[in-house]
């Protein structure tokens, strides 16, 4: 694609791929805090550059935020891990190719101001009334579709390969330690970890897709994708999604609507993590795939002992109500139920189904869970609860899982700012 460069002086028509990197980075840097969406990476670039409609106007987000369809993306916290769970996912995680802290921070930015315009629904608008601004004209509505877009970091940020490249090595929590191996499961590295992560949900896939993808054109050599996840639930409205084995999932799950339970359990504050954390949490994301052949020639009554919860009400056995308090001597101490709750730990679960086809070998569904779990301490809440489960969880022989990755999800950002500013303001 050319790109014609905004000096009327000499008209000159340069390549995009004729821009160095080090050009493009400059070239944010003197345009400011604002950016395009959707074009190309570099494009993008080029058109701040060029002095084209790039800032958010601040009437116009106080417009958006009183539509429904949009999630703020600026606050405290970020969206995505405290709102409500949308029906699609896709999620990416990126390894950063750059070793310089300067650029480190450029693409955060860049990736921040992207992700305002496209949680805001400014996608599809144009720039100087002649260059579309985003490139997914396949889409034909500007709704953000309750677009959420939620960053973390990796152990890998921080030290990779025992090299420190960002001098931010210090700043690690100790909470990005692996998960220690759980006993059974066989982890695939290609599939698991990676230096940044972000989660983009909203209840439109396509704008879930586009998202990862208009942030990847935006990384400019300087990220690259690791590997994605998509995901989706089935979300009747007002009801608990069903798993792909087909039970209620998300039943005892810490209540959105209680900040009070978020606080206790999710969200990170000054009495357990790094400065720069506090308003932040710890994302752990597990692939574990689900052997439905196997389950569907389990008898129903069976399958409800394996959970401890009655498949169609989602209540736990012998109570009738799916929100009837759970009561232990009433159900399997093998159950998943009963092991998950018998720790006495708590997280915020925001799973999603995947579906990937057939597996070309043994011509089973390739299907599962694309578990995500959400708490102020891994080590403390999620470990004791997978340890014990794998040990004893009657639901074992129907599922394995394939990759494990802990991010450290910053607090959110306010305009202006960036996401994980606080990380690089740490003396
Ligand atoms: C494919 C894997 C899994 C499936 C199909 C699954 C499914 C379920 C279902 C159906 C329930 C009962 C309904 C509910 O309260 O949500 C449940 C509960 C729960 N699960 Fe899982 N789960 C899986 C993996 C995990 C993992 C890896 C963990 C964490 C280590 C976990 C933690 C929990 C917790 C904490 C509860 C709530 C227990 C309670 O307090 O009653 N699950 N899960």
């Amino acid at each position: 694609m050319k790109h014609i460069e905004a000096n009327e002086s000499n008209n000159d028509i340069r390549d995009e791929s004729s821009y160095s990197r080090r050009e493009i980075l400059k070239m944010a840097a003197l345009a400011g805090t604002g950016i395009v969406v959707g074009m190309s990476g570099m494009a993008s670039l080029l058109a701040i550059n060029n002095g084209q409609k790039v800032n958010p106007d601040p009437k116009e987000s106080q417009s958006e935020i009183g539509n429904k369809d949009v999630i703020p993306f600026y606050g405290v916290r970020q969206a995505g891990i405290g709102t409500p769970q949308q029906m699609y996912m896709c999620f990416a995680a990126f390894d950063i190719i750059s070793d310089n802290v300067e650029e480190l921070k450029q693409l955060l930015k860049i990736w921040t101001y992207i992700s305002a315009d496209m949680t805001a629904g400014r996608a599809l608008r144009e720039t100087n009334g002649q260059q579309q601004v985003n490139s997914t004209p396949e889409k034909s509505t500007d709704s953000p579709a309750k677009l959420t877009i939620t960053f973390g970091f990796g152990s890998t940020l921080f030290t990779k390969n025992g090299i420190d490249r960002f001098g931010l090595g210090t700043q690690c929590p100790d909470e990005l330690r692996n998960i220690p191996s759980i006993p059974g499961e066989t982890i695939n590295s290609q599939i698991s970890g990676g230096d940044v992560c972000i989660q983009a949900c909203s209840s439109d896939p396509t704008v879930a897709f586009h998202v990862i993808r208009n942030l990847a054109a935006a990384s400019i050599e300087m990220a690259v994708i690791r590997w994605i996840q998509t995901g989706f639930i089935d979300a009747s409205d007002g009801q608990t999604p069903r798993n792909l084995f087909g039970f209620k999932d998300g039943t005892a799950n810490i209540e959105l609507t209680s900040e009070q339970a978020k606080e206790n359990h999710v969200w990170v504050d000054s009495s357990n993590g790094p400065a720069w954390m506090i308003n932040g949490t710890y994302l752990v994301a597990r692939k574990i795939r689900m052997d439905i052949e196997k389950w569907e020639q389990t008898f129903f009554r069976k399958q409800e002992t394996i959970f401890g919860r009655s498949k169609s009400s989602g209540a736990s056995l012998g109570k009738n109500d799916e929100f009837d308090a759970v009561s232990m001597r009433e159900i399997p101490s093998d159950s998943h139920v009963w092991l998950a709750r018998s720790t006495g730990t708590k997280i915020l679960r925001r799973s999603y189904s995947y579906f990937e086809g057939i597996d070309p070998v043994t011509g089973n569904l390739n299907a599962g869970l694309f578990f995500i779990s959400f708490q102020q301490s891994v080590r403390k809440q999620l470990v004791p609860m997978l340890s014990l489960l794998a040990k004893h969880d009657a639901l074992n022989p129907f599922i394995s899982t394939i990759s494990s990755s802990v991010f450290a999800c910053p607090p959110g950002s306010s305009e202006g700012g960036f996401i994980g500013e606080q990380l690089f303001e740490v003396k």
